[in-house]
């Protein structure tokens, strides 16, 4: 279905005003071959969206957008686990709702995360102790020249800290159409983060998980149906053990943590609150008062707004602690994706 839209504004969570040359809501694989055809044809470029909760608009889009609406949830049993096919339109929250309604827990650190079950591979999602990786069986992806659907199993996704091969080998020219989730009947509860340290292992159910994960987020994100964002604007960084050790020689009370590798992630959000931008406003865009991760649209920003803040928090964070952040949010020019890190550089 092609509709006689250009705005992209409802389209995406940062609610910036941005045009695209054509929006197409893709319901079936087909229609997503389409409409990628349809840009070849037209020269111009193609952008593949879920909810629009992890991009910036730059400018106005010169190509055409397709909408991934693709339906359907499918469960089976396996003898120690559940597993489930998941079309990559449905949104991932009410997945999250659906499983735990169901009596199928696993999802639940993971509550109320925005956008769509076919993004959360892409940047491996992640929140309150769990990544997306730890539930994942395999990725469906189409080529959308050949409109072949190819299986990715779990371990040949190359997922990482907000990482993986769809940002990679797979970033143009594919699209993400199902996911396959397996969810161990023997449920382990993860209760290491935040507020969860809090609850009786003993007794716990994942309702109890879900409601507090909950609790956590709305007490500090902001809801970007109210106030435009995007969630954390920059990666948490990972640094190696002597700039880490020589940061926390200064101030003792740093949160930081020790990564396999032998490196040590910091808290992005502590950086930038240390350097006391917390409500930091420039142009329409602003630091988030309860959460310095996150930059606002507080009132009718364009894109060069938040670059423009990006820029301001991404020096004074650089020249006080020599920590240079780089953007999660994927950024969006006329003609396509742009590198993040160069655009606020
Ligand atoms: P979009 O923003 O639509 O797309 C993201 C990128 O993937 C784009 O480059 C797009 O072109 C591409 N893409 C989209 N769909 C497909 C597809 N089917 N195939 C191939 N490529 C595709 N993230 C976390 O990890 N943890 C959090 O706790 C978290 N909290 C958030 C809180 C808030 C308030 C907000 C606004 C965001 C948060 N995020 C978080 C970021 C975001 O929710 C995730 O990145 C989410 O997976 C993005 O899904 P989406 O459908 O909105 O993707
Ligand atoms: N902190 C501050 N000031 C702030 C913000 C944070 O001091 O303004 C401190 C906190 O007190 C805490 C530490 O920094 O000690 C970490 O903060 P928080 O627990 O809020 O998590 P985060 O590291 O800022 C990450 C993810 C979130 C995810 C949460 C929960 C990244 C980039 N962000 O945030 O993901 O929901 O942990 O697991 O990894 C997203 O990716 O969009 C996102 C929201």
């Amino acid at each position: 279905m092609s509709r006689e839209i250009n705005s992209l504004k409802s389209f995406h969570t940062f609610g910036i005003d941005a045009r695209a040359y054509q929006i197409t809501i893709a319901e079936t694989a087909e229609a997503l071959c389409q409409a990628w055809h349809a840009s070849q044809q037209a020269g111009r470029p193609f952008l593949l969206l879920g909810e629009g909760s992890n991009v910036l608009f730059l400018e106005n889009y010169a190509g055409i957008v397709a909408i991934n609406r693709l339906k359907g949830i499918q469960i089976s049993e396996e003898s120690d686990a559940w597993h489930l096919h998941v079309a990559a339109g449905e949104n991932w929250h009410s997945l999250v709702e659906y499983t735990l309604d169901k009596g199928l827990a696993g999802l639940e650190n993971l509550a109320l995360i925005p956008g769509c079950a076919g993004s959360a591979p892409i940047q491996n999602i992640g929140a309150y102790g769990v990544e997306f990786n730890q539930v994942c069986a395999y990725v469906d992806v189409l080529n959308l020249q050949s409109g072949e659907t190819t299986r990715i199993d779990a371990q040949d996704c190359q997922f990482g800290y907000r990482d993986s091969v769809f940002k990679h080998r797979y970033r143009e020219g594919y699209a993400i159409v199902a996911v396959g989730l397996r969810l161990n009947k023997a449920w382990q509860p993860v209760m290491t983060y935040g507020e969860l340290t809090r609850l009786d292992p003993a007794t716990v159910t994942a309702r109890d998980i879900f409601a507090s994960v909950c609790q956590m987020r709305r007490s500090k994100l902001p809801d970007p149906r109210v106030t435009g964002n995007a969630g954390s604007f920059f990666k948490n960084p990972v640094v190696n053990v002597d700039l880490a050790a020589t940061i926390a020689a200064e101030f003792p009370q740093m949160p930081r943590y020790p990564q396999a590798n032998g490196q040590v992630k910091l808290a992005a959000g502590w950086l930038i609150d240390q350097c006391a931008l917390k409500g930091y406003c420039l142009g329409g865009a602003a630091v988030h008062r309860q959460q310095a991760l996150v930059l606002i649209n507080q009132e009718n920003a364009t894109g060069q707004d938040i670059v423009a803040l990006a820029h301001h928090v991404r020096q004074r964070v650089g020249e006080k602690f020599n920590v240079w952040l780089e953007p999660e949010v994927r950024f969006i020019a006329a003609a396509g994706e742009q590198d993040a890190v160069e655009v606020i550089a």
